[in-house]
């Protein structure tokens, strides 16, 4: 008899005899400090059960009364998976056509060494949604970005005429672009990088939003350098807005200088800001640009670069590649994701409802103007910004905001992102705000 029994669904999942739907928050805990690694730090005291609706999930919690037992409660998504969920929790057309196509269309899975049908789907809406010549896909945020790193050297050593192995890649101070090896190379958290060295070489990083900056840098190692990557706006580091003329100047530089601009866009895009991709705020086009999270809908990890033709076209056989990158579930589940945003009017929703929390947000700040800083924000991705003291803390707010229904997550110390869904409705807006409200109140 086999040593390991998986069985069931849902509660009744059970391994070896152990049922999920038994486990109180703190044998969660327990199993994950134990059996896994120890690379987050998740909010004490609650486990997410499922899905309520677009907005709104299950959550367990310790029953006061009986340390072996749960309570469940409701709790409103203000972060929907660091903006993955735009499309909102189990959107109904895109869950349909997955199942859908599993299990009428038997959808198959195989490599990109053989043609599917499905590819097509996805490149046709994903060239005309970004209105680029090319789309490479990919699965991870960090994906995007990598490969977007890897197709911009080649370009500068291919077209710009870069002597080998010179190739200089900028990027902004405080940027966030996943944690593989070349990302935290290019990042200037400590946290990210230590003991990880030695580094990928050939990276220099000027503030962000700081034309000045960039025009010395191309001045000085313009012909060295292939390209600017950069987060349209910055999320990780605590939704940074770029002054209105930033990317328009940014943009005029990487002509002038012969270089690249490549925009991150895993978090901004997809709706999220208020545009279907954040650089159409700023009136400039990148010459490449990664996407990733919303671009599976919610469900399954997507990504892509699109970009010119000239730029995407050098990449031959043999020299890039992905097993599940735009593998057939990914096509039609991308394809979805496409569809859904434009059918549903994401972009709108988010400019709309995006106005209601930056207005309620800056209502909180009037009111406790001692305690707020700052409110940030374009579309749904919006933050507040507290003072540096020591009672004003991010974390106890996010503890402070699930204790009142709210799902948000501070990004530093004294910063809270709210990033709901785009789905999500006027009334729920209002519950997030309350809830921020009664928080500050409390600090
Ligand atoms: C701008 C940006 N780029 C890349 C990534 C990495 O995405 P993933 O975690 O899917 O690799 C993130 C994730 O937060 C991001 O915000």
């Amino acid at each position: 008899m086999s040593d390991l029994l998986i069985n069931g669904f849902g509660d009744d999942l059970s391994v070896n005899g152990v049922r999920i739907g038994d486990l109180t928050p703190l044998e969660h805990e327990k199993i994950e400090k134990e059996k896994g690694g120890q690379n987050y730090a998740p909010l004490e005291n609650v486990v997410i059960s499922k899905v309520k609706d677009s907005s709104t999930l299950i959550a367990r919690k310790p029953d006061p009364h009986d340390i072996n037992k749960y309570i469940e409660s409701e709790i409103l998504d203000g972060l929907c998976c660091y903006s993955a969920v735009n499309q909102g929790q189990l959107n109904q057309t895109i869950v349909d056509a997955v199942i859908r196509h599993l299990d009428e269309e038997k959808l198959p899975t195989v490599p990109r060494s053989i043609r599917h049908k499905y590819m097509s789907a996805f490149l046709l809406s994903a060239t005309a949604v970004t209105k680029m010549d090319r789309v490479i896909p990919k699965v991870a945020g960090v994906e995007s970005w990598e490969l977007s790193f890897k197709i911009c050297r080649r370009w500068g050593y291919e077209v710009k005429g870069i002597p080998d192995g010179k190739a200089i890649i900028v990027g902004a101070k405080g940027n966030f672009h996943g944690r593989s090896l070349a990302a935290v190379s290019f990042s200037d958290d400590p946290e990210s990088k230590e003991n990880f060295g030695p580094f990928v070489p050939g990276i220099e990083l000027v503030p962000y939003n700081d034309v000045q900056a960039l025009e010395n840098l191309f001045n000085e190692k313009g012909e060295y350098i292939a390209a600017f990557m950069v987060e349209p706006i910055q999320g990780e580091a605590g939704v940074i807005v770029p002054d209105d003329d930033y990317f328009q100047k940014v943009s005029n530089l990487c002509k002038e200088h012969n270089i690249l601009l490549s925009m991150d866009e895993v978090q901004t895009g997809f709706g999220r800001t208020g545009k279907n991709f954040a650089h159409q705020l700023f009136g400039v086009k990148p010459d490449i640009m990664g996407c990733g999270k919303a671009a599976g809908g919610g469900i399954l990890p997507v990504s892509f670069v699109a970009g010119r033709d000239d730029v995407l076209g050098l990449l031959t056989p043999g020299s890039e590649g992905s097993t599940f990158g735009g593998y057939p579930l990914a096509s039609v589940v991308g394809t979805y994701a496409i569809k859904v945003m434009v059918d549903a009017k994401l972009a709108e929703n988010a400019n709309i409802r995006g106005g209601q929390l930056m207005k309620n947000l800056n209502q909180i700040k009037d009111q406790y103007s001692d305690k707020i800083m700052e409110v940030r924000g374009k579309g749904l991705l919006t933050a507040f910004e507290m003072f540096d003291e020591k009672k004003l803390d991010g974390h106890k707010v996010s503890v402070g905001l699930l204790d009142h229904g709210v799902y948000a997550k501070e990004t530093h110390h004294t910063t809270v992102r709210l990033a709901p869904a785009l789905t999500i409705t006027s009334d729920q807006i209002d519950q997030l705000s309350d809830a921020v409200g009664r928080v500050v109140a409390s600090l």
